[in-house]
């Protein structure tokens, strides 16, 4: 049996070969990165919701830190990557990370370290953030105590890396923590960040660099407890692709197998993807598996269409939108709302729906979480990107054939 390659896989982390786009985030951090390596520290906050590509980026930021590449600010850091477990403390958090960074030490500085940093470093690995069980400890004092023993290690893993002899000395450290929202005392970390950073700012040992990731509501909680954090955070909003990048994405898997693919096709229904990086997988994955000739035309977009609507359209969405039976106003709304490439006012929607009383399906929508407001804005939009794909395969013939939603689509945004 001839088993296909297949480049796509919603379900991991891309390949750095295979990244695509993103390019103003990368650039953003990039030029940070710069300054911390001269001793400017600066800090990152990854928002976005779930399957935008935060984690995606996060692993491309990480490669370039590390990379010494001529082109990309000659970054020569030592790194770290670590996605919080649910209930986890920020302590234990960091603590792996620290161990994760000693393999990119030089071994003269793994002798400085044991030498200098007593108990917070022995037998080669670090060990903080451990109080006291018997002692019932303040939560003020373990946030002092957990600041204390970053900074000390912190200062003297910067030290050492960057004294050791040319070649093998480093410009910084980097690093990474996914899956904020696992954190169980998230309460307290802006304020431990804050006084990680500022610390070893002020000891002239900036040369440190924390990018944390998570989704918008784990950011507003991560700040209420420390508005002050907020001036030492870089916040990068991750969000859906333009049109450009998420043609890209497909363009580098397809020519990693060495197929071709038919311009005009990929240009015309990469709409389905809503430009949203999990979903663009889903079709790329779906579209490698249905291609037999080597070149990816329209019978593969229709059954990888075909087939990435009925895996999202039978099980995740079956109860909020009915993709069988007749379209109601209910259907309609979530339509209008899946074609906008904003979210719109109830008084837009009931413009696109000619005037009709939409108002009372607004709020069993909302009650089911089909949708959601933003209390801001007062605008609404769907819940999630895999259900605007999954409505939008489903309306996606409708649109073609018939003009179906023109308006909303012609809409100035
Ligand atoms: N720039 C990109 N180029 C190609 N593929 C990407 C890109 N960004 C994300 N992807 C792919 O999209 C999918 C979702 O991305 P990722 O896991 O990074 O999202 P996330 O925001 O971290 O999601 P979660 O909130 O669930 O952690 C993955 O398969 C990933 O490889
Ligand atoms: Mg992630």
């Amino acid at each position: 049996m001839n088993i296909k390659m297949n480049p796509f896989n919603p379900n991991a982390t891309v390949s750095t070969n295979l990244f695509a786009g993103r390019t103003g985030q990368i650039l953003r951090v990039i030029t940070k990165l710069e300054q911390v390596k001269n001793g400017m520290p600066a800090s990152f906050l990854l928002s976005g919701v779930r399957g935008i590509g935060k984690t995606a980026l996060a692993k491309l930021i990480r490669n370039v830190a590390g990379a010494n590449d001529d082109k990309l600010g000659r970054l020569n850091f030592v790194t770290s990557y670590y996605s919080v477990e649910n209930g986890q403390d920020i302590g234990s958090a960091l603590q792996f990370s620290l161990n994760e960074l000693t393999d990119q030490l030089p071994k003269s500085a793994m002798e400085v370290l044991s030498s200098s940093l007593g108990k917070l470093f022995k037998n080669g690995k670090f060990s903080i953030g451990v109080f006291s069980a018997e002692v019932e400890t303040r939560q003020s004092e373990e946030v002092i105590a957990l600041k204390d023993q970053m900074v000390a290690v912190l200062t003297k893993l910067v030290e050492t890396m960057r004294s050791v002899q040319q070649g093998e000395n480093k410009d910084g450290v980097l690093i990474i923590i996914d899956e904020l929202h696992n954190v169980s005392n998230l309460n307290f970390c802006a304020q431990l960040f804050r006084g990680i950073t500022t610390t070893l700012d002020v000891k002239n040992k900036g040369f440190v660099s924390f990018i944390l990731i998570g989704y918008e509501e784990t950011l507003d909680e991560f700040f209420e407890h420390d508005v002050s954090a907020r001036r030492l955070f870089d916040v990068i909003n991750v969000d859906v692709m333009p049109k450009e990048e998420a043609k890209e994405v497909l363009v580098k898997g397809f020519q990693q197998i060495a197929v071709t693919w038919d311009k005009a096709d990929l240009d015309e229904n990469i709409m389905v993807t809503g430009g949203y990086p999990h979903a663009i997988q889903m079709i790329g994955y779906n579209l490698v598996d249905a291609d037999f000739d080597k070149n990816i035309g329209k019978d593969d977009w229709k059954s990888a269409i075909d087939r990435t609507a009925r895996e999202l359209q039978t099980k995740e969405f079956a109860d909020m939108y009915n993709f069988k039976g007749k379209n109601t106003l209910r259907e309609k709304i979530l339509d209008i709302l899946a074609v906008s490439t904003r979210p719109l006012k109830q008084k837009e929607i009931a413009d696109f729906c000619d005037g009709k009383n939409i108002y009372q399906y607004i709020a069993p929508l909302k009650k089911s979480h089909s949708i959601r407001v933003d209390p801001k804005t007062d605008t609404l939009e769907l819940h999630s990107h895999l259900f605007k794909m999954a409505i939008l395969l489903h309306i996606f013939p409708r649109i073609h054939e018939e003009g179906y939603l023109k308006n909303v689509m012609e809409a100035k945004s």
